[in-house]
C-alpha cells in the first residue's frame, strides 16, 4: 500500500481509491492510442482498414496475452461493421478486455473510437469481438484460469461470452447449409439493360514474403497482418469493379485455419462474388507455401467484404452488376446472395439493441442459430440487471421488479430442493406447463428445430373477461451451463411463422423475453427464476401482485414446486423427449 499527496494508490486486487473514490480497473484491459499518419493512409487521406485491422489484433492480442501469462494466436474475428472513416490527423482510440476464458481460448472484446483533437469529440468507429488461444506448450494445450468478472458490464460480457462462442463454433455448419440451400439457384438472372461488369476483371493475385516484423517473437505470423494483406487485395477487386475507390463496410466472421511462419510465402487472391445495389461483396483466400518445399498450399483463410463506393457528396453509388464466370463464378455468384441475406439477418438479429428489435423476428432454418443467440442472450441481459426492487416476499417465493426506460419487468424467485439438473429438465417440455400455470390453456410443439430449440403454440385465457383467447407462437431455447457457475436457461421469445399466421379466432399475443434460469447453490438447493419483461398481456396478471393485491404468482410458483416434485423420479421420461 502507498500513499502519493492526497492520491492513495491503495491497491486491493484491481480497486484503486482515488481521491476517497474507489475506481475499478480490468485487469486485462490494454489501450492503444494511434495518432493517424499519412503513411497510414490511402490517397484520399483516410486510414487503411487494414492498418486498423493490425492495431485491432495486436491490442487484442496483449489483452488475451495479459490473462493467459503466455504467447496467444488469433483463432477467429466476428463479424465488424465499420461505421465510419479516419482520416489523417485523426487519433484512433482502441481498448480491448478479456470477456471470458473457456478452457484453452479467450473472447476479447474491443472497443474502436475516433478522436477529434482540435475539435476535442470522439465517436465509435467499430466494435469487435476476437478469439484467441493460448499457445501449446510443446503438446501440451494450455488450460486459461477463469476470468472474474467483477461490473455489471463485464458480468453481462461474460455471460453472452459463452452464446457468442457457441454461435462462432455452429458458424461453419450454419455456412455450408446455407450455401447447399443456395446451390439450387444455378442461373443468376441479369437484366439486359443496366451496366454489367465481368467478374474477371475484379480478379487479384498477389503474393507476400513473410518478414520477421509481420511476426511475434516465436515466428508465428500476427493474424491482424494476414488481415491487412487480405484487406489490400479486396479493396483493389472491389475499385477494379466501376474504376473508382471503394470503402470497405463490413467483414464477415472468419476463422484463421493454420499458422503461417517467417519465411512462408502468402498468396492472397480476391475477386468481387456479387455486386447488389450499392454494395458488393468481395470474397479473399489466403494460402501459405514454403519455397523448396514439397507441401502443397495451406489454406490459412477465406474472408467475404462488403465494400461501398462513394460519389463526392459521399452518398453510396449506383454499383453496375457482375457477369460472372460459369462454373465457379456462378457458384459464388449465388453464395454471395445468399450471404448477403444472412448477413441482414445478423445484423438485424444480433447488432441492434434488444429494444430496438421488432417482437416477432421471422423464423426461417437460416437464422435460426441468431434467433437463439438472442433468445438467450436477452434473459441473460436482463437477469443481469442489477436494479431490481423486492416488491412481495411469501414463504420465501420473491417477487421483484425492474423499471427500464419504457419497459416493466418482473422476476419470481424460489429455491428448490434438488439438482438443477433435474428441475431443468422438467420445466424443458413447456407443453405442460399447462399442468401447472393456470395461464397456460393449451401448448403444442410446432417443430422441434434442433436439441436445444423446439418452436411452440400456445393458448391463453383473456386478460380482458368474455373477449378471445390469446395465441403465441413461442420459440424457446435452452442452454447447459458452459462452466461451474453459470444456470441452466430456458428462454423464450415470440416468432413469426408463415406456417402459423395470427387467425380471426385468436388475438395474437407476443412475448419479447422471458425464461427461466436455474442455478446449482452450494447447500443442494438450486435457485429457480422466472423472468418476464412484461407485454401487455402479462402486466394486468402481475400489476394486482405487484401492488399487494394478490398473491397470485406465489400460488402459481407453489403448484410449480409441487409439480417438480411430482415428476423429479419420472426423469428418464424428460430426458428422452429432450435428448438431453
Ligand atoms: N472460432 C473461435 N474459436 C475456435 C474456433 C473458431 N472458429 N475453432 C476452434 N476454436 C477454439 C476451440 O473452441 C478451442 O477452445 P477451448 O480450448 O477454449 O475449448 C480452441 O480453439 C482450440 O481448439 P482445438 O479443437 O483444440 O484446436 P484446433 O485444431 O481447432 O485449432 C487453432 C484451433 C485456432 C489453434 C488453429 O486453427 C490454429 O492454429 N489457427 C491459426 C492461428 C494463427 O496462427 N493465427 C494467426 C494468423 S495465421
Ligand atoms: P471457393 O473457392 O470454394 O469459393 P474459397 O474459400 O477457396 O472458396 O475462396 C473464398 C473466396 O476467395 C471466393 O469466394 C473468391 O471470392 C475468392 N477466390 C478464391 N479463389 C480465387 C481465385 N483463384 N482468384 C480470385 N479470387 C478467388
Amino acid at each position: 500500500m502507498t500513499s502519493q499527496g492526497g492520491n492513495s494508490l491503495l491497491q486491493d486486487g484491481q480497486v484503486f481509491s482515488l481521491q476517497n473514490a474507489l475506481i475499478y480497473c480490468n485487469p486485462t484491459e490494454v489501450k492503444m492510442s494511434q495518432m493517424v499518419l499519412p503513411c497510414h493512409a490511402n490517397h484520399q487521406g483516410e486510414l487503411s482498414m487494414g492498418q486498423l485491422l493490425k492495431w485491432i489484433d495486436t491490442t487484442a492480442c496483449l489483452s488475451a496475452e495479459k490473462h493467459a501469462g503466455c504467447s496467444c494466436v488469433t483463432a477467429s474475428m466476428d463479424d465488424i461493421h465499420i461505421e465510419h472513416t479516419i482520416s489523417v490527423g485523426h487519433v484512433v482510440n482502441i481498448k480491448a478486455k478479456v470477456n471470458r476464458a473457456f478452457n484453452s481460448s479467450m473472447e476479447v472484446g474491443i472497443q474502436v473510437s475516433c478522436e477529434n483533437l482540435f475539435q476535442g469529440k470522439e465517436w465509435n468507429v467499430c466494435k469487435a469481438f476476437a478469439t484467441f488461444v493460448a499457445s501449446k506448450q510443446g503438446t501440451e494445450k494450455i488450460r486459461l484460469k477463469p476470468f472474474e468478472p467483477y461490473t455489471q458490464e463485464e458480468q453481462v460480457e461474460y455471460s453472452i461470452a459463452a452464446e457468442r462462442r457457441r454461435m462462432r463454433l455452429a458458424h461453419a455448419e450454419t455456412i455450408k447449409a446455407l450455401l447447399l440451400k443456395s446451390a439450387v439457384q444455378e442461373e443468376c438472372n441479369q437484366s439486359e439493360t443496366v451496366n454489367v461488369v465481368p467478374a474477371e476483371k475484379t480478379r487479384v493475385e498477389s503474393v507476400e514474403l513473410v518478414l520477421p516484423p509481420h511476426a511475434n517473437h516465436q515466428g508465428y505470423t500476427f493474424g491482424g497482418q494476414i488481415m491487412a494483406w487480405m484487406e489490400n487485395v479486396a479493396t483493389i477487386a472491389a475499385s477494379r469493379l466501376c474504376n473508382s475507390y471503394a470503402t470497405l463496410r463490413t467483414i464477415d466472421m472468419f476463422h484463421f485455419r493454420g499458422p503461417s511462419q517467417v519465411g512462408d510465402r502468402l498468396v492472397l487472391k480476391a475477386i468481387v462474388n456479387s455486386a447488389f445495389k450499392n454494395s458488393m461483396e468481395v470474397g479473399v483466400c489466403a494460402h501459405a507455401y514454403r519455397e523448396g518445399s514439397e507441401d502443397s498450399l495451406r489454406h490459412l483463410n477465406s474472408a467475404f467484404m462488403t465494400f461501398i463506393v462513394l460519389d463526392k457528396e459521399g452518398q453510396p453509388i449506383t454499383l453496375p452488376q457482375i457477369k460472372p464466370e460459369p462454373g465457379d463464378g456462378v457458384r459464388r455468384y449465388n453464395e454471395a446472395n445468399a450471404r448477403k441475406k444472412l448477413r441482414l439477418d445478423r445484423k438485424y438479429i444480433i447488432s441492434c439493441k434488444q429494444t430496438e428489435v421488432p417482437l416477432s423476428v421471422p423464423w426461417d432454418p437460416c437464422n435460426q442459430v441468431y434467433l437463439s443467440y438472442n433468445n438467450v442472450s436477452a434473459l441473460k441481459m436482463l437477469a443481469a440487471k442489477r436494479n431490481w426492487v423486492l416488491d412481495s416476499e411469501k414463504n420465501k417465493v420473491k417477487l421483484s421488479t425492474l423499471e427500464d426506460g419504457q419497459f416493466l419487468s418482473f422476476k419470481i424467485e424460489m429455491e428448490v430442493p434438488l439438482e438443477a439438473s433435474t428441475i431443468f429438465l422438467i420445466l424443458s417440455d413447456l407443453t405442460r406447463r399447462t399442468e401447472w400455470d393456470p395461464h397456460y390453456q393449451k401448448c403444442e410443439v410446432i417443430q422441434k428445430v434442433n436439441d436445444d430449440d423446439t418452436i411452440y403454440h400456445l393458448i391463453t385465457p383473456s386478460v380482458k373477461e368474455g373477449s378471445k383467447f390469446q395465441d403465441f407462437v413461442l420459440l424457446a431455447s435452452r442452454r447447459k451451463p458452459c462452466a461451474a457457475g453459470d444456470p441452466f436457461v430456458i428462454a423464450f421469445r415470440s416468432v413469426t411463422l408463415p406456417t402459423h399466421l395470427a387467425t380471426s379466432e385468436y388475438t395474437r399475443g407476443e412475448v419479447q423475453c422471458a425464461g427461466f434460469s436455474i442455478l446449482q447453490q452450494e447447500d443442494s438447493q438450486t435457485k429457480v427464476t422466472y423472468y418476464n419483461q412484461a407485454s401487455p398481456e402479462v402486466l394486468p396478471y402481475i400489476t394486482t401482485d405487484i401492488a399487494g393485491l394478490s398473491s397470485g404468482y406465489y400460488t402459481t410458483f407453489e403448484s410449480c414446486l409441487k409439480y417438480i416434485e411430482r415428476n423429479k423420479n419420472n426423469i428418464t421420461l424428460f430426458m428422452q423427449e429432450h435428448k438431453l
